[in-house]
């Protein structure tokens, strides 16, 4: 089957395929304001951090455009933009370098370039993120081949961190599909993602797309698994490592790291450097966003709750690093997860 492209960019305007629509329609929208950017992202017509980030670094690129001389716009933009999902760190570290470069290029007089500029720099991140992604799937692949040789795995994850969610190649998905490729993979279990459903949806749509023999499941489902022996390994991506190793990821992850501690399963997050956030301490800086509680309360559209009763929608937790038993960027794996190793390993 064919791959989409999540995100274009063609000539100042940005595409996005609308993912709350797929597997069963593609449907496209194009974006030429900030506004329409912002929206995009709050409404999750586009998600996935690394994906939320580009999205905002060509909001910076569409603001710079329509501001080209005007650095307080530019910051207002970028501020904007910053607002539209708290959780994932990939979207303000976006702009916030998108405004680096707005800054330097505004002082040093090269505002009649800038446009050019940022746009080959959002270009060029979408490029170096398919590298890192390719790094990171070769780590696991040593680590899957250190403890376990040449078996057949059965793997699991949750939630969606292919390429829909990264552009090219996926993180956590990208370590599976890369497993695929060796030869190494038996099934996937992919874990529906209550009540978006991004695994049932978007990840069944990608591992069907490669051809992956897999089966979707519910998120109760963890311990039944698990007991029976039908996993392997868990890989799952980011959206906010903080120093210690704290993870914020999809609502469900923290669960799923427990349950795969209490079996012994071994449990790695996937993400690129640019996913982690060295200025906050531990996870209890990270703040989780509460989404609308008709997510919960409707399904496909209709009404599923009684009327009176009310929701809460938290889409991601935290998963304490103790649960953790690596942490894979494109720099390395960290198997001993301590602030020090954490910043030496993502500072290179
Ligand atoms: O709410 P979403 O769909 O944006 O949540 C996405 C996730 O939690 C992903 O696991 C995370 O962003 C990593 S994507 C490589």
């Amino acid at each position: 089957m064919r791959k989409v492209e999540p995100l274009r960019w063609n000539n100042g305007v940005l595409t996005l395929i609308d993912q709350r629509k797929l597997p069963h329609q593609e449907i496209f929208h194009d974006y030429s304001s900030v506004e329409g950017v912002h929206a995009s992202i709050k409404d999750m017509v586009v998600r996935g951090a690394p994906l939320i980030g580009f999205t905002a670094l060509f909001g910076m690129v569409i603001a710079a455009k329509n501001n080209a001389n005007d650095l307080t716009g530019l910051k207002e933009a970028g501020e904007y933009l910053k607002t539209a999902r708290p959780t994932a760190v990939n979207l303000a570290y976006e702009v916030d370098r998108a405004l680096g470069i707005c800054e330097s290029e505004i002082t040093e007089g090269r505002r009649d370039s800038l446009y050019q500029t940022l746009e080959k720099f959002s270009l060029d991140q979408m490029e170096k993120l398919y590298r890192d992604n390719l790094a990171m799937a070769k780590i696991a692949f040593r680590e899957l081949t250190e403890k376990y040789g040449d078996k057949k795995l059965n793997l699991m994850t949750l939630c969606n961190t292919g390429f829909l969610a990264c552009g090219p190649m996926g993180t956590a998905l990208g370590v599976i599909e890369y497993a695929f490729e060796q030869g190494r993979v038996n099934h996937v279990y992919a874990s529906e993602t209550r009540p978006y459903l991004q695994g049932g949806r978007l990840t069944a749509y990608e591992l069907t797309t490669s051809g992956i023999p897999h089966s979707v499941t519910v998120e109760g489902a963890f311990s039944y698994l698990m007991k029976k022996g039908l996993i392997d390994a868990i890989f799952i991506g980011a959206d906010r490592i903080v120093e210690n190793g704290d993870t914020a990821n999809k609502v469900g992850s923290s669960t799923l790291a427990i349950v795969a501690k209490h079996y012994g399963i071994p449990f790695y997050t996937v993400a690129p450097t640019s996913t982690f956030d060295l200025s906050s301490k531990t996870g209890e800086e990270i703040e989780i966003e509460l989404r609308p509680e008709e997510e919960v309360l409707e399904a496909m559209g209709e009404r599923i709750c009684p009327k009176e009763s009310r929701a809460l929608n938290p889409s991601f937790d935290v998963t304490d690093h103790q649960h953790l038993t690596g942490i894979i960027c494109e720099n390395g794996i960290i198997k001993d997860i301590t602030p020090e190793n954490v910043v030496k390993t993502v500072r290179g």
